[in-house]
């Protein structure tokens, strides 16, 4: 019997761990605890600091701007409710700017901000996905001076480049504090917090080839923040909790090793998706969702007309194809996405939309394979 065949394409949900930092790890699972005064403890605060320094340097950051927490949603969670509490018990109201189409851990914060009487403004996106930074200068113009704009780098559905250094320029323009979740551009584009002129920033481990359950916060050196954790001292005060400091080293190596690949890595993934996006494009009643310019080449979320979504992805998965409709966190929840539907896709097309996401151990032949099966399937469903 022929044996089954598995592809994965959906590493905009979770990339498998490297060997690589798989072994870096596992030097230091069994360490002390990092803010311990002797020799144990100083082992453990030898491996974070070194942690610490690798990533500040590679995304240009100072040691003490980076912050250790539990991943991307935390880091949101941290930036959103960090503001409206810090403005909140200076007897002011918060004001956050953001867009339609940021994640979940986004979105959700800004949810329970606008319920604790904070304002929320949320810029729209065109037919591409890409919001006008002019929406942002009028919003201010109408509202007054917000606390916060929040916008993401790299949209995870679509693959998007937002404008964010564009947006951020605005946001300096007018003394505004900028946050952006980065966690599905590091590893595929350049990220030079500076340049972008971001005030916070957030990435997880497991996007990169690294572990789930660590990320980095970056807050630029005396912005100020509340803290969403009280307790101890770690991180500068900013998030209590003992570190995790084989998930720290985890994070560190993992994002060496997609800097120091990235632009190799990245001409090699837009050959792949060229190859994939130019054969789905061969199938009737297909259309590709993004922009076709600013758009990273690891992502490519395809319109099946009159095809269920849902029933493309189980076909697939029967298959041992994996993809995602939209994100993996909104996958339990059936609702159609709210970006494609903020880019003015009907109900009924977006939840005929599939995402396919690449990455490091995509190959060329799994491509073929992947586009042959779903012919097969889309045609079988509209028979
Ligand atoms: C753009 C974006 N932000 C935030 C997150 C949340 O990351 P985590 O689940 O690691 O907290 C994700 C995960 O899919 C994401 O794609």
């Amino acid at each position: 019997m022929e044996e089954k065949r598995f592809v994965y394409l959906d590493y905009n949900a979770t990339t498998p761990l490297r060997e690589e930092v798989a072994e870096e790890m596992i030097k230091y699972l069994n360490v002390g605890n990092p803010s311990s005064p002797h020799w144990s403890g100083r082992e453990a605060k030898s491996a974070l600091d070194s942690a610490r320094e690798k990533i500040a340097e590679l995304i240009e950051a100072d040691i003490h701007e980076i912050i250790f927490n539990s991943g991307a949603t935390e880091g949101n969670n941290t930036v959103i409710k960090g503001i409206v509490f810090y403005e909140m018990k200076k007897g002011r109201t918060p004001f956050i700017i953001s867009t339609k189409v940021e994640h979940s851990s986004v979105l959700r914060p800004l949810e329970f901000a606008r319920e604790m009487g904070a304002k929320v403004e949320l810029i729209g996106v065109d037919s591409y996905g890409l919001p006008d930074p002019d929406d942002f200068r009028k919003a201010i113009k109408k509202n007054g001076k917000p606390s916060l704009i929040s916008v993401m780098l790299v949209n995870n559905e679509t693959g998007v480049i937002m404008p964010v250094e564009e947006i951020a320029k605005i946001a300096k323009e007018n003394d505004v504090l900028f946050h952006t979740d980065i966690v599905q551009g590091v590893g595929k584009v350049r990220i030079n917090l500076k340049e972008i002129g971001a005030d916070f920033a957030v990435f997880s481990g497991h996007k990169i080839y690294g572990p789930k359950g660590i990320g980095v916060l970056f807050i630029r050196k005396q912005t100020p923040l509340e803290p969403l954790l009280h307790g101890g001292k770690q991180e500068d005060g900013l998030r209590a909790g003992t570190q995790n400091v084989s998930g720290a080293v985890g994070i560190a190596k993992a994002l060496e090793l997609c800097e120091n690949e990235r632009e190799e890595e990245m001409r090699r993934l837009r050959k792949i998706q060229r190859i994939f996006e130019e054969m789905i494009l061969e199938i009737d009643g297909t259309k590709i969702n993004g922009h076709p310019e600013f758009r990273i080449p690891t992502t490519s979320n395809v319109l099946f007309k009159g095809i269920e979504g849902e029933t493309l992805l189980m076909a697939l998965d029967l298959e041992g194809i994996a993809v995602s409709i939209g994100s993996a966190c909104s996958a339990e929840s059936k609702t159609p996405s709210h970006v494609l539907m903020a880019m003015g896709l009907s109900q009924e097309e977006a939840q005929s939309s599939i995402r396919f996401s690449f990455g490091l151990f995509t190959k060329e032949d799994d491509i073929y394979y992947t586009v042959e099966k779903i012919k097969k399937i889309v045609s079988r469903l509209r028979r």
